[in-house]
C-alpha cells in the first residue's frame, strides 16, 4: 500500500488548568483518496481533532499536549505558523458546518475564491478569477458569472455551503477536512452537497476527513470509520467492519440505533446515560459507566487491539459473549 498522506499518532488536547485530555491519544492513518468518517456523540472531541490538525485550536485555553501528525512527512503539530498558513487552503482545506466561519461577509464571493487562488498559486488576477468562475460552476451554482459578484448574504444557505466548498477545493487540496458540512441544511440539499463532494473528490483524488453525527452519511461516504467516545477513538475500521462487525459495546449501541430500512437519517441518541463531563472524566475506560459489560478490569484504560486486519478496538471485554446485541439495545 502507498505511504499514508496523514499519519496521526497519540494526538492529545487539553484545556489549561486541567489534567484530563479532551482528545486523548488519537491515532489513525489516511491514504490519498480515502475518506475517513469520524463519528461520535456531541462533545466527544471530533472538532477539536480536526482543528488541531489545521492548527486552529482556540489556544489558549486549549493546547495540543502530545502526539504527532505527519502530513507529507512533516509534523503539523510542530509546524511554524507561517508554514501552516501556507498549507491551509492549499494542500489542506477545511469546510465547516457554518459557511460564514470561512467566508468573509464583506467580500464578493468571486473575489474571495480568486484571492485564495492567487495567494497559493501565484497566478495572475485574471487567471484566478477564471478559476473562481470554474469552481462556482463545478459546485453547481446556477448562473455562476453573475454570482461571482454576489456577497455571501445574497446567497441561500445551500449556495453559501457550495461557495465554501468551491473555495476549499479551488487549490486542489490533498486533504479536505469537513466538519458536519451538511448538518445545517435540509435533507435534499444535504444529499446534493454530499454527492457533489464525492464527485469532486473522485475527480481530484483528495483524501477527506468527514466529521458527522449521521450514520447514513457514514454508510454513504466512508472508506474507513473512527468511532470516538469522550475524546478517544474506541473503534477504527473499514466501513464494512464497523457496520457489519462492530466490536466495541459503544459502536454496537450506535449501530443498533440505526433506523430500519428506508430511513436515511440516524441520530446517536439511544444509548442510555450521558458522556462524562470533561472535568469528571473517569480513569480507565471512559465508556464503562454506560457499558453493560463493564467489570473491574475497565478501571484501566483499554489498549487498542487489532481484531482483524485494519480493525482496532479499545475494550477489555472484546470479543464479547453471544447475545450482546440484545443487551446493548435493551
Ligand atoms: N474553546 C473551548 N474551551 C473549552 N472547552 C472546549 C472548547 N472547545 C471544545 N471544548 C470542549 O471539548 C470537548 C470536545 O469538543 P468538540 O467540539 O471537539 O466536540 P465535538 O465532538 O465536535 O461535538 P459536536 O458534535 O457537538 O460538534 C467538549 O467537552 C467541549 O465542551
Ligand atoms: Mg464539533
Amino acid at each position: 500500500m502507498s505511504a499514508p498522506l496523514l499519519d496521526v499518532k497519540g494526538l492529545s488536547v487539553r484545556i489549561a488548568g486541567t489534567s484530563r485530555d479532551l482528545v486523548a491519544d488519537v491515532s489513525f492513518t489516511l491514504h490519498p483518496g480515502e475518506t475517513l468518517c469520524v463519528v461520535g456523540e456531541s462533545g466527544c472531541g471530533k472538532s477539536l481533532t480536526a482543528l488541531s490538525l489545521m492548527g486552529l485550536l482556540a489556544s489558549p485555553p486549549l493546547s495540543v499536549t502530545g502526539g504527532e501528525a505527519l502530513f507529507d512527512g512533516r509534523d503539523l503539530l510542530q509546524m511554524p505558523l507561517d508554514q501552516l498558513q501556507a498549507l491551509r487552503g492549499d494542500r489542506m482545506a477545511m469546510i465547516f458546518q457554518e459557511p460564514m466561519t470561512s467566508l468573509n461577509p464583506a467580500l464578493r464571493v468571486g473575489d474571495q475564491i480568486a484571492e485564495s487562488v492567487q495567494r497559493h498559486q501565484g497566478v495572475s488576477a485574471k487567471a484566478a478569477r477564471a478559476r473562481a468562475l470554474e469552481m462556482l460552476r463545478r459546485v453547481g451554482i446556477p448562473a455562476p458569472e453573475s454570482r461571482l459578484d454576489a456577497y455571501p448574504h445574497n446567497l441561500s444557505g445551500g449556495m453559501r455551503q457550495r461557495v465554501m466548498i468551491a473555495m476549499a477545493l479551488a487549490n486542489d487540496p490533498a486533504l479536505l477536512l469537513a466538519d458536519e458540512p451538511t448538518t445545517a441544511l435540509d435533507v435534499t440539499i444535504q444529499a446534493q452537497i454530499l454527492a457533489l463532494m464525492r464527485d469532486l473528490q473522485a475527480q481530484s483524488g483528495s483524501a477527506m476527513i468527514l466529521i458527522t453525527h449521521d450514520l447514513g452519511v457514514v454508510a454513504e461516504m466512508a472508506d474507513k470509520v473512527a468511532v470516538m467516545y469522550a475524546g478517544r477513538i474506541v473503534e477504527f475500521g473499514t466501513v464494512a467492519q464497523i457496520f457489519e462487525d462492530p466490536q466495541h459495546p459503544y459502536t454496537i449501541g450506535l449501530m443498533s440505533s440505526m433506523p430500519t430500512l428506508g430511513q436515511r437519517v440516524a441520530r446517536l441518541v439511544t444509548i442510555p446515560g450521558v458522556v462524562p463531563q470533561a472535568s469528571q472524566m473517569p480513569p480507565g475506560c471512559r465508556f464503562a459507566s454506560r457499558c453493560p459489560f463493564a467489570n473491574a478490569s475497565c478501571a484501566k484504560t483499554p489498549d487498542m487491539t487489532e481484531v482483524a486486519t485494519g480493525h482496532r478496538v479499545a475494550c477489555w471485554q472484546v470479543p464479547l459473549e453471544a447475545g450482546i446485541d440484545q443487551r446493548v439495545s435493551a
